[in-house]
Formats: structure tokens, sequence, C-alpha cells
């Protein structure tokens, strides 16, 4: 493979976090090198050809790591045992440092996933918090006494918070003979920031992980670290699936003491060039992200993220969003996570014969084009430059631990089926592991893997990397303000990305049908000219007022 150009003049090493594309790796599932069957850092070091560095690369501008610290995996590394350590089955610290170096040579960013909301039961300071009412780590959790039995003679919890995992959000320490609170499983008891020494405690680690040369930080669920003080309970709504929505979450997430924190956290980071944040909006909504969005750190918003394959869908929700944000906060924008079913899945036809499944990728690839042009930091997970699709597994098979705990008043979607192992090749194991993999590798491997798809000109990988070549390259599409063009057929959605006197035109047909798309006139004395279409339509032509798009046809035109 022959090396890659030099990155574009037009991204400044300091806008990457504006302009840049981030490609999340959940590394159990990357690429196994000791044949465990779980992923690991020295597998990740082994694929980065495939992310950034050479002409064939995908050319992503950072990975961002979900994490890799010791854990019991209660939830699967969101259960933190040692924030500055690396768990013995993904490698080590240095493996680490021979990762940021290996992104850094190919010009790629490193974020890493901080849990600062809770740890592990197993951490050493919930060990010792658990242990006595008096030591020096009392108060580094939240305890409270109970209000008394119940007529049950069962202790009552404090209030009445939920655990967005199922069941309450109070569990009874035998130990201390108090209550403890988790937002998520009773492993993951909730830190206690507003004690000063916790505070330093995780700004301390922020500040460790920066020595060792990250580039930035996904904060998981960042707006639930402060709580009401006074833990007061949640008013009841009505209606909504399952007991966590039958309550309006006004005391147990978005206090007003975030934003202090948050400003001393971004100064922190930001005494550092180049360094970002983002953070994870937990169950929030445009309204609550917008103000916490700053240069250098990014909301996730999901605006994108369930939505169904629909033109009129993805209008509203960019229409939304615009209202929500004007034309300062810049968005993160994302399709498929390790939380959600993939999109490729999502937007996939029912059936699964032939045409179905190429159709399926044919609406893949007008997806990754709405990713990749759409104004906002985008971010691919693992496996979507593949158009790789949900597993199948029944919850009774689940690993998922919420999905293990899932009952009528706790209905809960099955992660591990957006967590396979990524398929390289056909050969044995997909290239992911020699040994039996964690989680079993998709039924289509064969024939849906990057070996495969790096030789088929036509692959929903190769749209990949002629978009993230051509988004490289125009800066309209990196850092342009956006407008969307009304049109006649309600299945195109069709926008402008402006700026100078640059423009890029983007249209998009949902429909499996010919459909007409309108043209706005190119910025004075240029012509709209076609750099990418994802049915081949011959690069170069140029579009006047109208253009007829093909089935499934996205293309963009810059001028
Ligand atoms: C959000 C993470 O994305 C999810 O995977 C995890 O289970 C919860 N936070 C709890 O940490």
């Amino acid at each position: 493979m022959s090396p890659v150009p030099p990155e574009s003049p037009l991204a400044p090493d300091d806008d990457w976090w504006q302009t840049g594309v981030v490609y999340q790796i959940y590394p159990r599932s990357f690429a196994d090198t000791d044949g465990n069957g779980i992923g690991d850092l020295a597998g990740i070091i082994e694929h980065l050809d495939h992310l950034a560095g050479r002409s064939e690369s995908l050319g992503v501008d950072a990975i961002w790591l979900s994490p890799f610290y010791p854990s019991p995996d209660y939830d699967f590394g969101y259960d933190v045992a040692d924030y500055l350590g690396v768990d013995p089955k993904y490698g080590s610290l240095a493996d680490f440092e021979r990762l940021v170096a290996g992104c850094h040579g190919r010009g790629m960013k490193v974020v890493i996933d901080l849990v600062l909301n809770h740890s592990s039961s197993h951490h050493a300071w919930f060990q010792a918090s658990r242990s006595s009412r008096t030591g020096p780590y009392a108060d580094w959790y939240i305890w409270r006494d109970s209000p008394g039995r119940s007529i049950l003679g069962a202790w009552r919890p404090p209030n009445n918070w939920r655990s967005f995992f199922g069941g309450s959000a109070w569990t009874w320490d035998d130990a201390r003979q108090q209550f403890y609170l988790h937002t998520f499983l009773p492993q993951q008891p909730d830190l206690n920031w507003r004690n000063p020494a916790v505070r330093e405690a995780l700004l301390g680690v922020v500040r460790t992980w920066l020595d060792r040369g990250v580039d930035g930080f996904r904060l998981d669920v960042f707006n639930t670290y402060f709580k009401d003080a006074a833990l007061r309970s949640n008013p009841w709504r009505i209606g909504g699936r399952g007991a966590w929505s039958w309550q309006r979450h006004v005391y147990d997430r978005d206090q007003p003491e975030l934003r202090d924190l948050l400003a001393e956290l971004r100064a922190i980071v930001d005494e550092r060039p180049g360094r970002m944040t983002v953070g994870e909006l937990f169950d929030g909504s445009l309204i609550e992200a917008a103000p916490l969005i700053a240069p250098h750190h990014l909301v996730f918003d999901w605006s994108l993220i369930s939505l169904p394959w629909s033109a009129a869908a993805f209008k509203s929700a960019v229409a939304a969003r615009d209202a929500a944000f004007g034309p300062g906060p810049w968005p993160a924008n994302v399709l498929s996570n390790h939380d959600q079913p993939r999109h490729a899945s999502r937007f996939a036809p029912a059936a699964i014969d032939p045409a179905a499944v190429a159709e399926g990728d044919a609406r893949a690839k007008v997806a990754a084009t709405l990713l990749l042009t759409l104004r906002g930091t985008a971010f691919l997970y693992y496996g979507e430059e593949i158009a790789l699709r949900n597993l199948s597994i029944a919850n009774k098979d689940a690993v998922d631990p919420p999905a293990r705990r899932a009952n009528f008043l706790f209905p809960w979607w099955n992660r591990d089926q957006a967590r396979g192992p990524m398929a390289w090749s056909g050969g044995p194991g997909s290239g992911f592991s020699t040994g039996p993999p964690w989680l079993p590798l998709s039924a289509d491997a064969a024939r849906r893997n990057v070996g495969k798809q790096t030789r088929d000109p036509d692959s929903v990988l190769n749209s990949y990397r002629q978009l993230l070549r051509l988004r490289r390259s125009t800066p309209a599409l990196q850092e342009g303000a956006q407008e969307v063009l009304a049109q006649d057929d309600a299945d195109v959605l069709a926008y402008l990305r402006t700026t100078g006197d640059t423009a890029a035109f983007v249209a998009l047909n949902f429909a499996s049908r010919p459909a007409t798309v309108s043209l706005p006139p190119a910025p004075s004395g240029r012509v709209w000219r076609v750099a990418f279409s994802t049915t081949g339509r011959s690069p170069a032509e140029v579009l006047s007022e109208s253009a007829i798009l093909a089935p499934l046809e996205a293309l963009v035109a810059p001028a």
C-alpha cells in the first residue's frame, strides 16, 4: 500500500474536533490476537491501516475506544474497577502507548471513554466506602439511611428513583446498613461528585490520560453526574413504556451544578491545544444538549440514531435540531453505536432474499452520504463501513446484563446484537479470532467482510472511502452552513452546505424508484459538478436546475 497524500491544508490540527470523522471501536469485538475470542489492543494496532495512513485506508481522523480499563464486566467495561489501568484481557499500558503512537503516526487522534458517573462495585474506592461509615472513603458514593421498613418488613429506599437498567436505583448494603445509589446496575454505584475529594480524584484521572497522550474523551452519561442535593423523589407521569418513563426525571439528572464542573473539566482539556470532549447526553433532549456544546466540546443529542428509513423523518429531525441549536452549536452525528440497533439493519427491508440484501446495501450507502455530509462531526461505529448487520440473539441467550433483567416493567433491547465481531475476511473466524468468539460471528461474514468489499469497487466500504476523501477535500462539507432545500418529491432530502464562496449540493433519494430533484443556482461563476454518486453516475457530470436521481441514489456535487 502506498502512503496517503498529506492532510488537507484546510483542516488545521486544532479544528479536527469539528471538521473530522471519529470511528468508534468496541475493543471486545474488533480484533483478537491471543485467540481467547475477545478483541484486544494488539488487534486494534494490527488493523490501524484499515482506518488511516494509507491510500486504501478509510481515512478517519480519530478513534474513540469504548472502555478498556480493568473491569469485572457486569456492563462490559462500563463498570470500571481502575480508572488508570488497562484490563489484562485487552493488553497492558505498554500496548496502549503503542496504540497511541500507531494512531498518531498515521495522523489519527485517540479519544477514550471516561465513565465518571459510576465506578464498578469492585473498585477499591467502593470497597473502602462500603466498609466504613466514617473512613476516608465513606462519602465517595451516595449512601442514605432507609426511612423505615415497609409493611412486608423490607427496608424502604430513600426515594422513588429507578435504575435505568431496571428496578429501584437503590440497593441495600448489609455491611453499612444503608442504601447506595446506582443509576445503572447495582454493580455500578454512582460516585458522589459533591465530595471535593471525588472531584479531585476524577479530574486527576482526566489529567493523567492527557499526560499519556490522549486527544479527547467521550464522557459517559455526563448529565447525570449530579443529582438533587436533597435527593427529592421525581414527580410521577402517566404513560410511556416501562417504569423508567413513568417519572419526570427532574431530580436524578441535569442539575445546575453540572455547568461549573464542565467549565472546570473543559479548562483542563483546553489547556492542551487540539484536545476535545464529547458528552453522552443521558435520556435528554435537544433543549438540554444545546447549552452544553462549546468549541472542542460536543454533545451526542441522538437526533438521528433511531429514525426509520424516511426522508421526512430525517428532514424533521434536522429541522428540529436547527431550531434548537441555531447556527452556533456544532452537532455530533451518529447513526449507530454499541447501545442501539445497527442502522444497516434498521434501514434494511425486512426480507432477506438477495434483492432485499442489495437494497439494504444501497440504503446503507445513502445513509453514509447523509452522515458524512450533514453539518456536524460524524461518528462511525465499527462495522458500519461494511454495513454490518445486527446479530440475531434471543433475549434468553443474551449476555448484555440489562437484557437479562428485562421484564414487562423494564422492556430492554438486547445490545449484544449490535456488538458482534468485526468481519475482516471470509476465512476462519472471519479474521476476528482463532478462538470461539465471545459473541457469534455474523451469518453473512463470508460475503460481508473488509477483504471482499475492498476488492469490490461498488461496495459499501468503497463508498465510505470515497465520501471520506471528498469530505476531506471539500471545506463546505467540513465546516459549511447548512440549508435544507424544499423539494416536490417527499422521498428526496436535499441540502446545501456553504462556506465562503464555495458550496456543495447533496441529494438523497430514499425511494426505490427514480425521483426528480431541483437545484438552486450554483455560486456565481461556477457549476454543480458531481463528485460522488452511489449509483455510478459519471463523475464530473454538470447538474443544472433539475436532475433525475436513480432509485436510492445519493449524490454530492460541489461548486
Ligand atoms: C452509556 C453507555 O453507552 C452504555 O453502554 C452503558 O451501559 C451505560 N452508559 C452505563 O455506563
